[in-house]
């Protein structure tokens, strides 16, 4: 064991699920779902979104090359090929957008088809301005007095040769010394080593990516916000999730929010997480009845410890959308809160939105041995709404 102990959490979280009848090909998809993964970008830079692919039972969706479309919300026109708009287009299970700008954000919907399912999934993709990457920066969390490693989050789509991989690494704008003894950069790896990690390595860090595309160089550019934590004492519980001020669902539509909570080495038992509506516990204020508590997951995702509670919404009324409701979670070293909304989807008035989140893409590193490399969990695991 080379001792090497960290931990990171990212924001990238999706959560998914799909309904999916048998159609005939010209027909509308009857359904649709709302993707958790909210894709925050900055202006000017390569973009690219995923249709996710659902997993039914025992059919695997991806294998059955369907036909993929992609639409704007409230635009009628396809999104097409390359040939027709160079800078947003469609090309497999990918919607580029070569750069983004402040006017794409907005709602995309992926229709993936094939001779008898459909399955229509909308993905929020909000693009800001440079000067406010701080807000949407990704959060890790490494523990002090140790080594821990940073991770440059959602490059994969842009550099298809792991081996080409050069990154640029910046701590509060200055440029960091490359081997200097405090940090390593590794070629060919999204990932920063940080040796003996210290409360002042916490703080924003900046990963930037060159990607040349047919003659142009654009930039990426990630941005991370790195807490440090004592490994040794208890910590104070950190909600990883929700990190959406606001989640979009339909009236009458089923839905489970899940809080997810980081607790380090802290013991399960000695952490409290509750789910409040309007500073109430939920099972008091809706009667244990449509708005319920689910059932606690304790979790051990290497060797780290997190516990998770689901606010679980039978159907979602007009009510919800003018409730606070709170994720609370304590232990004796502290507490944190997290406060979210309710708000109303309106993406076609008669379909229905079925969304049953699961955790996914909690990135989760605690890699006792550098070698042992870090498992990337998103976009994977997607259940099924009833049908
Ligand atoms: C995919 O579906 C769209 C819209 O229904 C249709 O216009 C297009 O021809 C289809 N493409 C293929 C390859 O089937
Ligand atoms: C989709 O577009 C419609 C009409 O423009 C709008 O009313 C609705 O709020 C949009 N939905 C989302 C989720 O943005
Ligand atoms: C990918 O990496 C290999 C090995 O380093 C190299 O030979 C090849 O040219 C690279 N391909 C691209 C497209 O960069
Ligand atoms: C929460 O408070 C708001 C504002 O006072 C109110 O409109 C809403 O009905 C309350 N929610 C519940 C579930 O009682």
């Amino acid at each position: 064991m080379c001792g090497l102990f960290f931990v990171l959490v990212t924001f990238t979280l999706g959560a998914s699920a799909f309904r999916l009848q048998q159609v005939k090909s010209t027909e509308n998809c009857p359904h649709h779902t709302v993707y958790f993964k909210h894709y925050y970008e900055l202006h000017g830079e390569p973009v690219v979104l995923k249709c996710p692919s659902p997993r039914y039972k025992h059919l695997d969706f991806s294998a059955l090359t369907p036909n993929i479309t992609w639409y704007k919300n409230g635009s009628k026109t396809m999104i097409s090929g390359r040939d027709e708009d160079p800078r947003i287009w469609a090309k497999g299970d990918a919607l580029w957008f070569l750069p983004a700008m402040l006017e794409d954000s907005g709602v995309y919907i992926c229709t993936r088809r094939n001779p008898s399912y459909c399955a229509e999934v909308s993905i929020h993709l909000t693009v800001v301005e440079k000067t406010a990457a701080q807000e949407i920066a990704y959060l890790q969390v490494l523990f002090t007095f140790t080594s821990g490693k940073i991770v440059c989050p959602e490059l994969w789509d842009f550099t298809p040769n792991r081996t080409s991989l050069e990154l640029k690494w910046y701590k509060d704008a200055l440029p960091l010394e490359a081997d200097s003894g405090k940090f390593v950069i590794l070629k060919g790896s999204t990932s920063l080593i940080v040796n003996s990690v210290l409360p002042t390595d916490s703080g924003y860090y900046i990963c930037k990516m060159s990607f040349p595309f047919e003659g142009v160089m654009y930039e990426i550019t990630r941005t991370i916000h790195l807490k440090t934590v004592e490994k040794e004492k208890g910590i104070t519980p950190i909600i990883v999730y929700p990190t959406q001020k606001t989640t979009s669902a339909a009236l009458g539509s089923k839905m489970t929010l899940p809080c997810k909570v980081f607790i380090g080495l802290s013991s399960h038992i000695h952490t409290d997480v509750e789910w409040l509506a309007n500073d109430t516990t939920v099972d008091v204020i809706y009667k244990k009845s449509r708005v319920t508590e689910g059932g606690r997951q304790e979790i051990v995702e290497n060797g780290e410890n997190f516990i998770e509670v689901p606010l679980i919404f039978d159907s979602v009324e007009e009510v919800d959308f003018y409730t606070d409701f709170t994720c609370l979670a304590q232990n004796r070293y502290g507490y944190q809160v997290l406060p979210t909304r309710v708000k109303q989807e309106a993406v076609g008035l008669s379909w229905y939105i079925a969304m049953t989140p699961i955790t996914l893409a909690c990135i989760i590193v605690g890699g006792i041995c550098i070698h042992k490399c870090w498992k990337r969990k998103a976009d994977k695991g997607y259940t099924t709404a009833k049908v």
